[in-house]
């Protein structure tokens, strides 16, 4: 029986690779704050797929609670994939202007959590002698645009981890990926704006985003690779989309 354990499945990446992996015969332990959502998805997957879901409703920034789990619940921590994907970015101000305590956010779900769960599910793999970590990065972790210092910056670090990650790994037999989309149709925009609908539609007006479904194609092509194919990066954007900030949009 082979599992993968997904964070940030309630929405967007993280649920549609649910739905992919789930698809292709895994059990999931699927991690977010938004219970109902996971209890939705879960009762959704077991009846199409016959999939096992265990879920974890929990902020990933609380690291407490997470030696917590680890410690009564050990197995949960060696799934044979993982998927770093719970992240977000906070507004589009300058530095300037920002907001000290959305930075903390930011870095603490996208960098901290992501190094402390990471951590937390390598030991097994390791004694395995196999495992997937998939990290979601970003274009954001290969450009930087104005207003995303510090959302391109978490990006930046997540791309640092994955190679150092790759690095210290080595020879192991785990595979580390990262995938990097440019602009998906998500919430993502949605929680970037703090919940100004509007202004998060307006992202994806005039021209056609990725979906959180071909995101989550290129994760489970990445995972489905023979043992010893390490896909390391892979950059997906839509075919409208050149760089971080070129976007072709009609009208
Ligand atoms: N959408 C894009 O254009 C895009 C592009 C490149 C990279 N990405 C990256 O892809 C990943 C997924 O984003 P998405 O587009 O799928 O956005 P999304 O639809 O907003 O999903 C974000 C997920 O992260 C979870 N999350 C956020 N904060 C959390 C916390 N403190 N504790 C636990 N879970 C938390 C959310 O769950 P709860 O709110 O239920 O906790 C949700 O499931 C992120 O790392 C993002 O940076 C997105």
């Amino acid at each position: 029986m082979r599992t993968a354990f997904i964070t940030g499945a309630s929405s967007g990446i993280g649920e549609a690779t649910a739905r992919a992996l789930a698809a292709r015969g895994l059990h999931l332990t699927l991690l977010a704050r938004r219970e109902d959502r996971l209890q939705a998805l879960a009762e959704s997957l077991a009846k199409a797929h016959g999939t096992r879901s265990r879920i974890v409703a929990l902020d990933v920034r609380d690291a407490a609670g997470l030696a917590r789990l680890a410690k009564a619940e050990p197995d949960l921590f060696a799934p044979d994939v993982l998927v770093n994907s719970a992240g977000l970015a906070r507004g589009t101000e300058p530095l300037q202007e920002g907001n000290p305590d959305e930075w903390d956010e930011v870095i603490d779900v996208n960098v901290k959590a992501l190094l402390r769960i990471t951590r937390l599910c390598l030991p097994a793999m390791l004694r395995r002698g196999s495992g997937h970590v998939v990290m979601l990065g970003s274009t954001a972790g290969h450009w930087v645009y104005p207003g995303g210092a510090v959302y391109c910056a978490s990006k930046h670090a997540v791309r640092a981890i994955t190679e150092g990650l790759r690095m210290d790994v080595h020879g192991s037999g785990v595979r580390v990926t990262s995938v990097d989309p440019g602009l998906v149709e998500t919430e993502f925009s949605e929680v970037r704006f703090r919940g100004d609908k509007e202004r998060a539609a307006k992202v994806y007006q005039g021209y056609q985003p990725l979906t959180a479904a071909d995101v989550a194609e290129t994760i489970a092509w990445c995972v489905e690779q023979p043992a010893h194919v390490n896909v390391q990066d892979v950059v997906v954007m839509p075919t409208a989309q050149a760089s971080v900030t070129m976007v072709k949009r009609s009208g």
